[in-house]
């Protein structure tokens, strides 16, 4: 119990600590997970405080958008704001080149799609989410169309995975882009670039919560204090623009 407050604790600090990146007149993107909800509460504090002005949201999730009202924070879309100027998101995992396993909430796909569309991935974690490397706590999750699902399952064990279909209540867990979720657990990962590569290029696999090369900046709050870690390399999405001229 003691041991569930302090998560929760270093959880708070790392949401308030996510508020020093936010302006007046940013696009937000609004990720999901117990950490977001907390920074999502903190910005609506804010907002009606009246100390943040002109900020609209895009949330990665009907929960979180859901939240986002109730709380007055203003939301769009994608479609009337494609570039995202702030993303605050969680994460399950963060090895030390700030690449990410998400999924663990199952918005893995919407987080994505925003994740590519922010120009700052701000992760806000406590200090367990610290991995060396990805796939040593968390199995990596896998976004599949529900059609031929069990054939996936076999797929994702043939490439050396333990894989398991999400359940909940007694059926398999629908995202909320009506997919499910096969939670594949390869063990400590030798090259993620390599597995996600290998991942997303097989029919019928929507996603998945490799997140690499995606994050800017991320927060992790500890016993010992608050640490900001900044990405050394352009993000991907920059990258990739360069690539495309
Ligand atoms: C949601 O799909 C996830 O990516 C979450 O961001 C991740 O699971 C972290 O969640 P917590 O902040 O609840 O640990």
């Amino acid at each position: 119990m003691a041991k569930m407050d302090e998560r929760a604790r270093l959880k708070h600090l790392a949401a308030a600590k996510a508020m020093e990146f936010v302006e007046s007149g940013m696009v937000l993107g609004l990720g999901e997970g117990s950490t977001t909800l907390l920074a999502v509460r903190r910005l609506g504090a804010l907002v009606a405080a009246g100390e943040l002005r002109d900020i609209v949201g895009v949330p990665a999730s009907p929960r979180m958008a859901r939240e986002a009202r109730a709380l007055g924070i203003p939301l769009t879309s994608l479609e009337e704001q494609p570039c995202i100027d702030l993303t605050i998101d969680g994460a399950d995992e963060v090895d030390p080149q700030l690449d990410l396993v998400k999924g663990g909430g199952g918005a893995l796909l919407r987080e994505k799609i925003i994740a590519r569309a922010t120009r700052r991935e701000l992760i806000i974690v406590d200090d367990s989410k610290l991995v060396d490397r990805l796939g040593s706590r968390w199995a990596i999750p896998v976004e599949v169309v529900p059609f031929g699902c069990s054939t996936r399952l076999a797929w994702l064990r043939s490439l050396g995975s333990r894989p398991a279909l999400r359940m909940r209540d007694g059926q398999p867990y629908c995202s909320d882009n009506g997919n499910y979720i096969i939670d594949c657990d390869f063990g400590p990962l030798e090259d993620a670039w390599v597995l996600s590569r290998q991942i997303k290029a097989e029919t019928g696999i929507v996603e998945h919560g490799l997140f690499l090369g995606l994050a800017t900046d991320v927060i992790v709050a500890g016993a010992d204090g608050i640490r900001h870690m900044q990405a050394t390399r352009r993000p991907v999405q920059d990258r990739e623009r360069v690539q495309d001229g």
